[in-house]
């Protein structure tokens, strides 16, 4: 289980189609912020202000900080190995199966779950379109799954705020379709997709900053840094682990690294270029919706701080006092330029999050299938799960399996949960790609790297602390999950992968590689 598949037999595999290197700086950095924009400003700021309040300011500093220092050694690895799987392949190169295992495993939550996440994001500006711009009521039960709240260790569900997602289940169904069609973005889509993001969070500060009140900075960090005793979760730091979702996708331009020119210099501009852009933007965003209409958290009908998307907060939420609150809304940006007397720039806005959200849903999909699609070419998961298409050159079965589970998810999760599990998965895989790289410049210091981590001693051992300090900074609930979850994916891997192993087999496999005529790139941020 500690064999490891050699690096040369992983580009062999992958038949290294030698790219053509187009990319320069700006391609590169709009390609990240295209991928990075999504749910995490557009729904999550609420959850975030809840955690947090006016605080949650320094909370996207904090995320920030750590995913531009993961996304350093993330640079190397994918400018050393440019091929698909991501971490989980610069894992089975460097640290051997089982962890490579493990990683994969835990790249599903940071997937899969994000995809849910987005599509429950896009399902909240959906509702509020539909009912501000058409004044259509869609039915109470059918708009968001139930409300979760923990009895010791065991989850319960809350019927009563609702029972199913149908609109996230819709558009994760959608995507999916479009998937086995074999549909994937170009990059002229990302760029138009770009600006209409751009375009709506500037509309936002543009219309927002003007009508601050200094007063609603006030108090700045209602819950601390660390929420108060005995809740997990909460304050600045809570607020930043929940946060990170915002920054996701940003891998987008290291796996872009074969197809740049001059990766050693382009790569850096185009990860801290799009990562810095989002900051920026981010955190005057977060400033307008703070400043324009307040920020302070909800607390439960007992006066007790509360968990964004609980059972305790739904029913604090569905008082009357509480309703226009930013904590509460489902469609935080919008619901801001609403309560601000804008709301048919409001409604454009949500239309733009309808539009570029599916986006970033298809890139989760396809990064999932295709981290499926390499472990079952490994012979980690049956090979089955790797057939492709006849008429479509699409890996149909596994997208079809992928896009029902995230459409599941989405049916009866909360968004702010999800992007939760999505994050203890991402944080995961991040922390081993720091040691990934630590471990390469011992075993193999000589290998040629287009891309090489500055001052890696110290910029590897940060990201890992980084990543540990939110890791233990999510609530409980999602902090369980990865452990549970891991502890499943070892019984699977004894069961089945270590007999199955193509490596531990000796088999090299060259068998299901992907039609070479259809795009098996051309999506940012996943292959
Ligand atoms: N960063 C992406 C989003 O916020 C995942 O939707």
């Amino acid at each position: 289980m500690w064999r490891v598949k050699s690096l040369d037999a992983i580009l062999a595999t992958a038949k290294k189609k030698s790219l053509h290197r187009s990319l320069g700086p700006i391609q590169l950095t709009l390609l990240g912020v295209g991928a990075i924009i999504g749910t995490g400003i557009f729904v999550l700021t609420a959850a975030a202000a809840q955690k947090a309040g006016p605080g949650m300011m320094w909370s996207f500093v904090i995320a920030g900080a750590v995913c531009a220092i993961a996304a350093l050694c993330y640079s190397e690895l994918a400018s050393m190995l440019p091929v698909s799987g991501s971490a989980y392949t610069y894992t089975y190169a460097v640290m051997g199966e089982l962890l490579a295992w493990m990683v994969g495993w835990a790249l599903i939550l940071e997937y899969a779950v994000a995809a849910s996440a987005v599509s429950v994001g896009w399902s909240g500006y959906f509702l509020g379109l539909i009912e501000n711009a058409l004044h259509f009521h869609w039915p109470d039960a059918l708009r968001s799954g139930p409300a979760w709240s923990m009895n010791g260790f065991i989850p319960v569900a809350d019927f009563g705020a609702g029972v199913v997602n149908i609109p996230a289940i819709l558009v994760a169904l959608t995507v999916t379709a479009l998937l086995v069609r074999g549909t994937t973005e170009s990059a002229r889509v990302n760029a138009i997709l770009v600006v209409i993001k751009v375009t709506a969070l500037t509309a936002f500060v543009i219309l927002t900053l003007p009508v601050i009140k200094t007063g609603n900075f006030s108090p700045f960090t209602p819950n601390g840094w660390f929420g108060p005793h005995g809740t997990t979760g909460m304050g600045v730091v809570g607020a930043a682990a929940s946060i990170f979702f915002a920054y996701v996708g940003f891998d987008a331009v290291s796996t872009a690294a074969e197809e740049t020119k001059n990766p050693q210099r382009n790569v850096p501009i185009g990860l801290i270029g799009s990562l810095g852009i989002c900051t920026i933007f981010y955190l005057l965003v977060a400033a307008g919706a703070v400043g324009a209409i307040g920020a302070q958290p909800v607390l439960a009908l007992d006066g007790s701080v509360v968990q964004p998307g609980s059972a305790a907060f739904q029913a604090a939420c569905a008082t009357a006092a509480n309703a226009d609150r930013l904590v509460c809304s489902n469609e935080a940006l919008a619901h801001v330029l609403r309560e601000i007397n804008w709301p048919v720039v409001g409604n454009l806005l949500g239309l733009a999050a309808n539009l570029a959200l599916p986006s970033v849903i298809l890139m989760m999909i396809y990064g999932q299938t295709r981290i499926f699609f390499v472990m079952a070419r490994d012979g980690l998961l049956p090979q089955s799960l790797a057939n492709i298409h006849p008429k479509w050159k699409t890996p149909y079965i596994v997208t079809i399996f992928t896009g029902v589970c995230v459409a599941i998810a989405a049916a009866f999760f909360p968004v702010g949960q999800l992007a939760d599990i999505s994050n203890s998965g991402t944080l995961f895989a991040f922390f081993m790609v720091a040691i990934a790289v630590m471990v390469l410049r011992v075993k193999d210091p000589n290998r040629p790297r287009p891309f090489k981590t500055p001052a890696v001693w110290i910029v590897a051992p940060v990201a890992m602390v980084g990543c540990a300090g939110l890791y233990f900074n999510l609530p409980l609930e999602s902090m369980l999950v990865l452990p549970i979850w891991g502890a499943l994916g070892l019984v699977v891997y004894f069961a089945y992968g270590y007999r199955k192993s193509h490596v531990g087999r000796g088999i090299t496999d060259e068998v299901h590689e992907l039609d070479p005529d259809a795009p098996p790139t051309g999506v940012p941020g996943v292959d």
